[in-house]
């Protein structure tokens, strides 16, 4: 089959990875794409916010499946777009991705099917925040209500800085704070049926020990040894499973990939957000691990057909993904350098360890592959345990050279220690 990626991170070149080793995949595009995912895919310029230009696009590619990965696309209707073309789209409808576009909407859907979340508050003015925060005290979560890049959230001790967060945010949702480890679980679903995935976790702080500002996600590692293992079971039973029964109640359907960010709190698992895509850099660690071949199970949630699928077969493996950022990511980062040693991961770390393109163009020159956002990289490498998969990313990210760039020391350092004692 014919199958068109959108999107241009990391996570579309883990998709586009996937999707390259399924036999069943005979021609692969991505649009936009980045250097990277160039190596495995036929890239097409297109504004992927543009539904009708996608749409058009996946019509001339004669392609059978359309895969959305960013949010920005769902949310803007390019899904339905597709689908209104009459091509198959794995990824839900702007509609379903309010679950994802609006958190307060994801409140109400959850209170609706009791699925277990933070307590909170949507305020729209000044006395409405003061009384959310006074309700609360600290630490204080103040959430922007609208889609804001992974900026929109602020977690502080500091009331003020609460407060003019919640301030310049028009309409914001407060919320109880939820401590505890988090876990990010991805399930794949046709509207009716949910097929889980195997959890993961992501660092979503910029310097090791969880300091520094929050950013897109630095590093994830799967699996999680330390967890319950009936986390899986439980959150189907809990909270995907009621979800998706109730955005289909509602006539909106979900279809496409439901992801829970879960706070394990001593008082049980709560919801921290849901997303409408595939995390990033979760995929990239999660995909390693899955031995079934991609395209098709994507095809049959775009097609409603997920019951009849044979369960999902994984890998013993761990996996382990390293971002490499540019100089003064988050902030502002510093794009247009060049990267260096990319080969040398290919001739020495190959097949367990491999770099997955988030920021990247190629020079005019055709050649050199130059950084172009402030999340650049993601070296992802996989083992017979974390502590291996660590090992071997670590030495790849060594092998490459990108001019003031920074990444994370510490991804997967904790629960490989853990799992060897
Ligand atoms: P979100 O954009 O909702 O994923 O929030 C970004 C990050 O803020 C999360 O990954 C958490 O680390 C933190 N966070 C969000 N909500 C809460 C909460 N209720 N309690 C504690 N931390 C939170
Ligand atoms: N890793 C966080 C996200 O994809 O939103």
């Amino acid at each position: 089959m014919k199958v068109l990626v959108i999107g241009g991170g990391a996570r579309e070149h883990a998709l586009c990875r996937s999707l390259s080793l399924d036999p069943d995949v005979t021609a692969l595009h991505c649009a936009p794409g980045n250097a990277g995912i160039a190596e495995v895919a036929q890239l097409h310029p297109v504004d992927a916010l543009d539904g009708a230009a996608v749409a058009r696009l996946a019509t001339e590619l004669e392609a059978r499946l359309v895969v959305v990965g960013p949010e920005a696309p769902l949310v803007a209707g390019v899904a339905d777009a597709v689908r209104d073309a009459g091509i198959a789209c794995f990824g839900p409808s702007a509609e379903a991705a309010r679950l994802e576009g609006s958190k307060a909407f994801a409140k109400a859907v959850m209170a609706a099917a009791s699925v277990p979340t933070g307590r909170s508050y949507v305020c729209t003015t000044p006395e409405e925040i003061d009384k959310a925060l006074d309700a609360f005290g600290a630490p204080f979560v103040v959430k922007d209500d609208g889609l804001a890049a992974g900026k929109g959230v602020v977690v502080t001790d500091d009331l003020a800085a609460a407060r003019a967060h919640a301030l310049a945010c028009g309409r914001v949702v407060i919320e109880e704070f939820l401590d505890g480890p988090e876990v990010s679980l991805f399930a794949i679903t046709d509207g009716r049926t949910v097929l889980p995935l195997r959890p993961a976790q992501d660092f979503k702080r910029a310097l090791d020990g969880d300091e520094g500002p929050n950013t897109g996600g630095m590093g994830a590692y799967s699996p999680l040894p330390w967890a319950d293992p009936k986390l899986v079971d439980e959150v189907l039973e809990t909270v995907l499973q009621p979800t998706v029964d109730e955005l289909r109640r509602r006539g909106t359907p979900f279809s496409g990939l439901l992801y829970a960010g879960l706070a394990i709190t001593s008082r049980g698992v709560r919801v921290i957000e849901f997303n409408a895509r595939f995390g990033d850099p979760e995929t990239q660690v999660v995909l390693a691990r899955l031995r079934t071949p991609l395209a098709g199970v994507l095809l049959a949630a775009a097609e409603g057909r997920l019951a009849d699928l044979p369960e999902l077969v994984w890998r013993d493996d761990a996996a382990v993904t390293v971002v490499v950022a540019s100089h003064n990511y988050p902030d502002t980062p510093r794009t247009g350098d060049p990267i260096e040693g990319l080969a040398d991961v290919v001739a020495q770390d190959a097949p367990d360890a491999y770099v997955l393109h988030a920021g990247t163009r190629l020079a005019d020159d055709g050649g050199t592959v130059l950084s172009a956002g402030g999340r650049v990289l993601s070296v992802t490498a996989t083992g017979k345990d974390l502590a291996q998969a660590r090992e071997r990313a670590y030495a790849a990210v060594g092998r490459i050279r990108l001019d003031g760039s920074q990444h994370r020391t510490d991804i997967a350092r904790q629960a490989a220690e853990a799992s060897e004692a």
